[in-house]
């Protein structure tokens, strides 16, 4: 008989627990039981899981023992307060929050990129899952890295509304129509009105003046590629897009590297795809390519104009698939294959 896992999944009436969910379902993970968890608010509710209606459970009654492997997408204060108590009680927590991605004994993975540092998992139980802009821009960076070295990143941010789970995408959606309708915008997500707007604001701002979101970039890149002496320059944008964040990054490498070259390395790099001919105007985007799609895409490969050591490269993907649910999934499959 083939191994199956009795899992949880905490949050899964939320946009990324539903797509762990989903994503579950596409790749048949050998799932025993499934508990599905969120607040009181949602218990009793009914959710469709490989044909079957399976009742959500409150998340604070539940009994972590019966499980071998969890993902959390509640949020920091959730997985700060649930996810030790899942981890003592012998579950493996794969943590979508940002809340223990920066502690020595956790690893922070991205299976095609640091595949390796998963192996420390046992020192608590919890393996985290990155955050999404870090994880599309990796995927696109790590084979440069390791080919040439990148001594510096700068990189500009497009991120879609649904970072902020159900609500941005509902904010963004009430706006849009309210502004249509000629009536007044109501905000509640963000600062400020979201729809046919740009804001330099994602997560809260720092003593340093740059926001969570950006330092997210800079200490997660140092962790998963192990090197700190990488510069990370960013800057994170929210644009009213709903699902795939873009981002403009700009590399400095430590030794030459040709566009062309770059366009080989990429085609050939797991989980990336590149569209990039200039020629037919064919590059990705979040509405066409990367809203619901697994892959990474990159595009507008080009070399620094001042004839430095540079490149400048355009990378699209679905924040909620393999900036989320999909690496999470993966973490799991990585986990199973090589150490339960
Ligand atoms: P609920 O639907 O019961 O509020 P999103 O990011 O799309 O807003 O989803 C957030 C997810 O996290 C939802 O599933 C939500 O459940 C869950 N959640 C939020 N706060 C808690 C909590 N205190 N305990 C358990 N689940 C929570």
């Amino acid at each position: 008989m083939s191994i199956t896992y009795d899992v949880a999944v905490v949050g899964a009436t939320g946009l990324v627990g539903e797509t762990v969910l989903s994503i579950l379902e596409q790749r048949n993970f050998p799932i025993g039981t499934i508990y599905l968890l969120a607040s009181e608010r949602s218990v009793g509710k009914k959710i469709q899981f490989q044909g079957k209606s399976v009742s959500v459970e409150n998340l604070q009654d539940f009994d972590f023992s019966q499980t071998q492997i969890a993902w959390f997408c509640a949020g920091g204060s959730t997985s700060e307060k649930y996810a030790p108590i899942a981890a003592d009680s012998g579950c493996i927590v794969i943590d979508n929050s940002s809340f223990f991605r920066n502690d020595f004994d956790v690893p922070l993975v991205i299976p095609e990129v640091n595949p390796d540092s998963i192996i420390n998992y046992s020192a608590r139980n919890i393996i985290a899952n990155p955050n999404c802009s870090t994880i599309q821009m990796l995927l696109a960076l790590a084979p440069i890295h390791r080919e040439v070295g990148i001594e510096r990143i700068n990189v500009c941010t497009y991120q879609a509304v649904s970072g902020s789970g159900k609500a941005g995408l509902e904010e963004l959606a009430k706006q849009t129509t309210s502004l249509l309708n000629a009536r007044e915008v109501e905000v509640n997500v963000y600062s400020q009105q979201i729809a046919f707007n740009v804001l330099p604001h994602i997560d809260v701002f720092q003593d340093n003046g740059y926001t969570r979101e950006e330092m997210k970039m800079v200490w997660e890149t140092h962790k998963i590629l192990e090197d700190e002496s990488i510069v990370v320059n960013p800057t994170c944008v929210r644009v009213p897009v709903f699902h795939a964040h873009s981002e403009a990054v700009h590399i400095d490498t430590a030794g030459y590297i040709s566009a062309d070259e770059v366009r080989t390395l990429l085609a050939g790099a797991e989980g990336v795809e590149v569209i990039d001919s200039p020629q037919t105007q064919e590059y990705a985007s979040a509405v066409v390519n990367g809203s619901g799609s697994d892959k990474v895409f990159v595009s507008r490969i080009r070399e620094d104009l001042a004839g430095n050591n540079g490149i400048n490269l355009w990378v699209v993907s679905d924040n909620g698939r393999k900036g989320a649910a999909l690496n999470a999934v993966q973490i799991a499959e990585l986990l199973i294959e090589k150490y339960l």
